[in-house]
C-alpha cells in the first residue's frame, strides 16, 4: 500500500468510527443514589427472567419499578374467573427483596384487554359489577405490596373530549370516577394516578384532564397524581411546553410521575446512524427536563421512570418498525451520553 492510500484509509476509518464510537461513561454507581426522587424503569418480565445483564442493571441503577406489560388485564385477568398472578408475584418478590418501589400499571385501559372483556355481555350494572370486581380483586391482591397505581390510562382524545373506550360505552363517562373510588376502597393506602400521553405537548388535553380530576377531587374522590408519559423526541415537545405542564399540574396540587420516558432520536422514521450528535441532543433534552422537574416542589416529585432499560428493549422499534435509540443504555447495555448527563444533572 502506498503512503497516500494508507493515509486515506486512516482518514476513512477515523471518520466512520466517529459515527458509532460513542464515548462511554462510568455507571459503576447507582443512578438513584444521585437523586432526591425515585428513578424508575419499566420492566419486561421476559428479560428480567432470562437476561442476567438486564437483571443486574435493573437492580443496580433503579429504585422504582413499573411492570411494562404483566399487570395489564390481558396478562393478569385472562379469563373471567381466573387471575394469573404468577409473573406479577415474581416481580413483587423482586421488588421486595431488592427494596424497589413498585408502581402498578394499569388497572383500566382500552388496550391489552382479554377477549372475555371485549365480548362481555351484560347491561350497565353488570358491566359495572365486572369492572368493580376486576379492579378490586387486583388491588386487594397487591395491597401492602404496591405503592401506587395508574388507575386509568389514556382516557382522553387529543381534542380534550373523553375517548370512546369500551368502558365509556358500557358504563358511561362516570367510569373514571368509579375506577378511582373502587381502587381506593380496595387499597386505601395506595397512591392513585391518572396516566396519559402528550400532556406537555397538548394544552387542550391537559386542561381537560385537570378539569375532570379537579372536579372529582372536589367531590371527595382520592386522586393523588398525574402520570405524564413523556414518549417524546429530541425535537418535541419544546422545553417551555414541558415547563408549563409541570407548573400547571403541580400548582393544581397533583404529584407528577414522569411515568414512561423515552426520547426518540428518529421521530420521522428516517434511515439513521446512531451518531454522537443525535445522542448529545438526546442527552440535552433529558437534562433540560430533569432541571425543570427539579424545580417543582419535592412533595410533587413522584419520580422519573424510563420506559425500558436499554435501546434493545424499547417498544418503539417494534411498534413503529423503525430504527431508534430512545433509552439510557445501548444495545450492549453500555451507558449512553444521555445516561452520563442525566447522572450529572440529578
Ligand atoms: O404477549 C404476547 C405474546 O404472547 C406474543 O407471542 C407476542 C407476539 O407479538 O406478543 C405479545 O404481546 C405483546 C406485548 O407487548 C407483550 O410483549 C404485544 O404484541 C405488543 O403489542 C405489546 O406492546 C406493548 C404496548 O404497550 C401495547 O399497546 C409494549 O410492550 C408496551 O411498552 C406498551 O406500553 C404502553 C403503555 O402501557 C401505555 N402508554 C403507551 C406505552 C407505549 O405504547
Amino acid at each position: 500500500m502506498t503512503i497516500r492510500k494508507y493515509i486515506l484509509l486512516i482518514i476513512i476509518l477515523t471518520a466512520s468510527c466517529e459515527k458509532t464510537n460513542i464515548e462511554k461513561c462510568d455507571d459503576s454507581q447507582s443512578l438513584y443514589l444521585f437523586s432526591n426522587f425515585p428513578i424508575g424503569v419499566a420492566i419486561d418480565m421476559n428479560e428480567l427472567n432470562n437476561d442476567n445483564q438486564y437483571y443486574e442493571i435493573a437492580i443496580n441503577q433503579f429504585n422504582s419499578v413499573t411492570p411494562e406489560n404483566i399487570f395489564k388485564p390481558s396478562f393478569l385477568h385472562p379469563n373471567e374467573n381466573y387471575f394469573d398472578w404468577l409473573e406479577a408475584d415474581k416481580l413483587v418478590e423482586f421488588c421486595q427483596i431488592n427494596n424497589k418501589r413498585l408502581h402498578g400499571h394499569t388497572l383500566i385501559w382500552h388496550n391489552q384487554l382479554p377477549d372475555w372483556i371485549i365480548n362481555f355481555q351484560g347491561n350497565q350494572s353488570e358491566w359495572d359489577l365486572m369492572f368493580k370486581e376486576h379492579i378490586q380483586t387486583i388491588c386487594m391482591h397487591f395491597k401492602g405490596k404496591i405503592k401506587s397505581w395508574d388507575v386509568v390510562n389514556e382516557a382522553f382524545n387529543d381534542n380534550g373530549t373523553l375517548r370512546n373506550t369500551i368502558w365509556k360505552q358500557k358504563i358511561g363517562s362516570s367510569y373514571i370516577e368509579k375506577a378511582f373510588m373502587y381502587a381506593h376502597e380496595a387499597d386505601p393506602d395506595a397512591l392513585l394516578f391518572y396516566n396519559d400521553c402528550d400532556i406537555a405537548l397538548n394544552e387542550t388535553k391537559r386542561k381537560a384532564i385537570l378539569s375532570l380530576l379537579n372536579n372529582l377531587r372536589q367531590r371527595g374522590v382520592s386522586i393523588h397524581g398525574i402520570g405524564m408519559q413523556m414518549h417524546i423526541s429530541i425535537v418535541h415537545p419544546e422545553n417551555k411546553q414541558i415547563a408549563a405542564a409541570l407548573k400547571e399540574i403541580s400548582d393544581n396540587g397533583f404529584k407528577i410521575h414522569l411515568s414512561e420516558i423515552d426520547i426518540s432520536v428518529n421521530p420521522l422514521s428516517k434511515e439513521i446512524e446512531p451518531s454522537i450528535e443525535l445522542f448529545e441532543r438526546q442527552a440535552n433534552k433529558l437534562a433540560a427536563i430533569t432541571l425543570l422537574y427539579k424545580e417543582i416542589p419535592s412533595r410533587y416529585q413522584y419520580g422519573i421512570t424510563f420506559w425500558g432499560l436499554s435501546d434493545k428493549n424499547t417498544w418503539i422499534r417494534n411498534y413503529f418498525n423503525r430504527d431508534d435509540y430512545p433509552l439510557l443504555f445501548d444495545d450492549n447495555y453500555d451507558p449512553k451520553p444521555v445516561y452520563c448527563k442525566f447522572k450529572d444533572i440529578l
